[in-house]
């Protein structure tokens, strides 16, 4: 399929600066009216009016190649036609019925358990949030192993929800509502361009997975045996960070030594996002439990769940519920979007594009002085901004002014990593070479014009 039929085809579009009037009208209501929290709204300035395929318009008819995709949401691309009239279908039959059986959850349920390792064989819906998953997993590894100390690891996101969040490693998500839930611990992820261990990329022994043995083999390292290690295959909020290909593998292989429930959170990198159904599927791993959400509902309809082996499902009914433990237009536009996900190939092509990218990004950052690093899998990108190569003193202001002046000239980035300085691509899927070509170079004028 040629995917630049689903997108605006005049994206770029620029005909009033962001934020326009009618925008600027809705922001100050917004700004009037709702929570001081809202946080999005703030980095782009804007109101949205539709979406469609790797674009998006606001209410000033300004059309921006969306390189932010909802925050990994849109991997079937905004308004996707299939999608929509499936869930469109849905909408006039039933829209609610908490875990009761539908035909609708039925086939949701068969089409994940066709793209799921056989080895997870249970599927659970909770509530509608990814944070709600990682709750889910929790209590099914504490329920199961009767510990309670959980391992994280640094620069981890899973969530805002007090378990998810304690599981989060970013102190300003946190520390005004501490103590979160107890007994979490941090180790060092393999976040190989400031590694803990200063240690270099393809010289290190895995110093980093090593650590995390230790931890659990000596008696003194005050971290009792816990009852899971959750982690992320690739970190998403933690600034698209890929390790190398023996981490995971290692990291299931010291789960397994010591007796470990592994939880995989593929809430980000689910779903073709990293050229993969699942990026765990890079390492050749299998977890004990796998958390998704975000593009599980095809066009942004919430939903989230679970799949985990069967030896594990030994909870009794009602241990994990809410009114919106699963949700009919969800799983109908789940099912479509896994289908057309399927058809088309987008894994090969998230995976195809992606790497067209990132070469034209070690492009950028081999001319540039401020960009440290540029890594990513498939379409889940990033680059780091630093003041100066040599002492990689970040740059968070300038990611900040990066994403802005990329928003005044028509494209819609992320901005995520430890110190808020990596500049993050996480586009629909259905993104086409040539949006990639233009939203690219729009990034590389974007950086020009903010450096001094
Ligand atoms: C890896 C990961 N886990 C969990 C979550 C939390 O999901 P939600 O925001 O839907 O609660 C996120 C959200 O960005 C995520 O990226």
């Amino acid at each position: 399929m040629d995917f630049s039929e689903l997108s605006f085809q005049d994206a770029p579009l620029i005909k009033v600066p962001p934020p326009g009037p009618g925008s600027r009208e809705l922001l100050d209501f917004q700004r009037t009216h709702e929570g001081s929290a809202v946080s999005y709204s703030r980095g782009l300035p804007m109101a949205l009016k539709r979406g469609r395929g790797a674009t998006v318009e606001d209410v000033d008819g300004n059309l921006y190649i969306d390189f932010f995709g909802g925050a990994a949401v849109m991997n079937v691309g905004h308004g996707n036609p299939e999608v929509v009239e499936a869930a469109s279908r849905q909408l006039g039959e039933l829209t609610h019925a908490l875990d009761i059986p539908t035909p609708a959850r039925r086939r949701l349920v068969e089409k994940l358990m066709m793209v799921l390792p056989a080895d997870l064989n249970r599927v659970f819906f909770g509530g509608p949030t990814g944070s709600d998953a990682v709750e889910a997993a929790v209590k099914l590894a504490k329920s199961n192993s009767g510990r309670v100390p959980l391992i994280a690891f640094e620069g981890s996101y899973h969530g805002m929800s007090s378990g998810a969040l304690a599981l989060t490693s970013g102190l300003g998500f946190k520390e005004d509502f501490l103590p979160l839930i107890p007994e979490v611990h941090f180790v060092p992820y393999a976040y190989c361009y400031r590694c803990a261990f200063q240690r270099e990329p393809g010289s290190c022994d895995l110093e980093c997975a090593k650590y995390l043995d230790h931890v659990l083999e000596d008696p003194h390292s005050g971290v009792g045996k816990p009852a899971a290690i959750i982690i992320e295959a690739i970190q998403g909020e933690g600034g698209s960070v890929v390790p190398p290909d023996e981490y995971l593998p290692e990291i299931r292989d010291i789960c397994k030594r010591h007796e470990v429930l592994l939880i995989l959170d593929e809430i980000q990198t689910g779903f073709c996002r990293t050229g993969k159904m699942f990026s765990f599927e890079h390492a050749g791993v299998v977890p004990d439990i796998l958390t998704m959400s975000k593009a599980l509902g095809g066009i942004g309809l919430p939903i989230s769940g679970m799949a985990y082996r069967e030896a594990l499902d030994t909870w009794p009914p009602g241990k994990h519920i809410g009114t919106f433990r699963g949700n009919v237009l969800a799983y109908a536009a789940g099912s479509a979007a896994l289908d057309f996900m399927v058809k088309h190939h987008l894994a090969d092509h998230a995976l195809e594009l992606g790497e067209t990218m990132l070469s034209w990004l070690e492009d950028i950052r081999k001319e540039s002085r401020i960009v440290g690093d540029v890594r990513g899998k498939g379409l889940m990108l990033g680059a780091e901004l630093v003041k100066d190569k040599a002492t990689k003193e970040p740059a968070p202001e300038l990611a900040r002014n990066v994403r802005a002046e990329c928003h005044r000239h028509g494209l819609l980035v992320e901005i995520g990593g430890h110190y808020d300085n990596v500049v993050r691509f996480l586009p629909p899927l259905v993104l086409t070479r040539d949006l990639a070509l233009k939203g690219i170079e729009i990034f590389e004028n974007a950086l020009r014009g903010c450096v001094l």
